[in-house]
């Protein structure tokens, strides 16, 4: 039996309470919506296996130079995005400006990261050639064969699950609504978003709706089938380990490298953690940590810091990465009035996390999404409207 809760709806349903979609209720509230976002657990999802990268340099990959533009005005964001979000919630995010550096272990490796630093250079990028002697002078756990890497002082890390804390307490005092259940199915009326049917049986209204329910945002049910989002999971394995004190600093910077054509990295945070991730797994919706999964980090990880055997390993979790056909997300309007979507971002959500905030913000009060965020508007996978297609002759 459903439950008619029209009159307590809100402005904003936000499906779907990952730091994207909390991210863009804390960003709506500011601005005097009123906000509701569902979520059987809020604050968890792919951020609560993510490993917090900042890596709009060292992630820079081939044919992603639209997202490029995005990813660094996301980077150049983070410094006041933190502050104000730390300030608002009373939160440390454990974002630290530590640089990365991106290492070869072999010839082929290095060849690898020669082509990354000429593309980087031809993007206008900073990156610092450096010799493998150079690369331990600054990182003396690195293995003794290591053949040179690239100096990135400018990627830098978050721990995701602070962060994802640090958005739930901001969003709480900025007066966001919690729906502690799943959304089912999109309500659609008279032509348009008007709220959604949640999981405890009530039908909830509001006059504009964002998905942002990360891998799981094209399962929504009475979405238009022309308009689910091409959002898949990729499937992510990651270890946590622990750096004892005797030993530190093991790190003192994110360090990354290509081995045997997997990118591996390892970010130490400062509280004594070591992240290290990840595989990259097309796997549908399975979220198993596998031996296999946990041999090849270590392995590799091995290789890279033979010191790592020594430590604790503290966790093993795998996660899913939303990731859309051309790697981008998906931001703002639909063809179907009052349905937005801010999901897709695969490997940078959250890197991605304050331009999403503000482009979504921007879009549900004014219509408008700002410049930086135009090319990535989800009419570019939608087909084409009637009135555009191709007649016959
Ligand atoms: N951005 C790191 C990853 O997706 O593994």
């Amino acid at each position: 039996m459903c439950v008619s809760e029209r009159s307590s709806g809100s402005d904003v349903l936000v499906i779907g309470g990952g730091v994207i979609g909390l991210v863009t209720a804390w960003r709506a509230a500011q601005r005097g919506l009123r906000v509701t976002v569902a979520d059987p657990a809020p604050g968890g999802g792919a951020a609560q296996v993510a490993a917090g990268m900042l890596a709009a340099v060292t992630e820079l990959h081939y044919g992603e130079q639209m997202l490029l533009g995005l990813n660094l005005a996301s980077a150049a964001r983070y410094p006041s995005f933190v502050a104000e979000l730390e300030e608002a919630s009373g939160r440390d995010t454990g974002f630290r400006t530590c640089g990365t550096l991106a290492v070869a272990l072999d010839s082929d490796d290095r060849a690898h990261l020669r082509e990354l630093h000429a593309l980087q250079e031809r993007s206008g990028l900073e990156s610092v050639w450096l010799s493998g002697r150079e690369c331990r002078r600054l990182e003396p756990m690195l293995a003794p064969g290591v053949r040179g890497g690239l100096r990135v002082d400018g990627d830098h890390q978050v721990d995701p699950r602070r962060l994802a804390a640090a958005l739930l307490t901001a969003c709480e005092r900025a007066g966001v609504a919690f729906r502690r259940t799943t959304a089912e199915r999109l309500t659609v009326t008279g032509g348009r978003a008007a709220g959604a049917l949640l999981g405890d049986g009530t039908e909830f209204a509001a006059d504009q709706v964002v998905l942002a329910a990360g891998s799981l945002s094209g399962r929504l049910a009475g979405l238009p089938p022309e308009l689910v989002p091409p959002v898949r999971p990729v499937k992510g394995q990651v270890l946590r380990l622990t750096v004892p004190r005797a030993y530190a600093p093991f790190l003192s910077r994110t360090v990354r490298a290509v081995v045997r054509g997997g990118h591996l990295y390892l970010v130490p945070r400062e509280n004594g953690e070591l992240v290290v991730g990840a595989t990259s797994e097309e796997m549908g919706w399975d979220t198993t940590v596998t031996a296999g999964g946990v041999y090849e980090l270590l392995r590799d990880a091995h290789e890279l810091v033979p010191g790592i055997t020594e430590l604790p390993l503290t966790e093993t979790r795998a996660g899913l990465r939303p990731a859309s056909p051309d790697n981008a997300p998906l931001l703002g309007p639909t063809a179907l009035p009052g349905l937005l979507l801010a999901t897709g971002h695969h490997r940078n959500g959250v890197l991605l996390t304050p331009v999403t905030g503000d482009a979504m913000a921007d879009v549900l009060t004014t219509g408008e999404l700002p410049a930086t965020a135009r090319p990535f508007t989800p009419g570019r996978f939608e087909p084409a409207a009637p009135a555009l297609q191709e007649q016959p002759a």
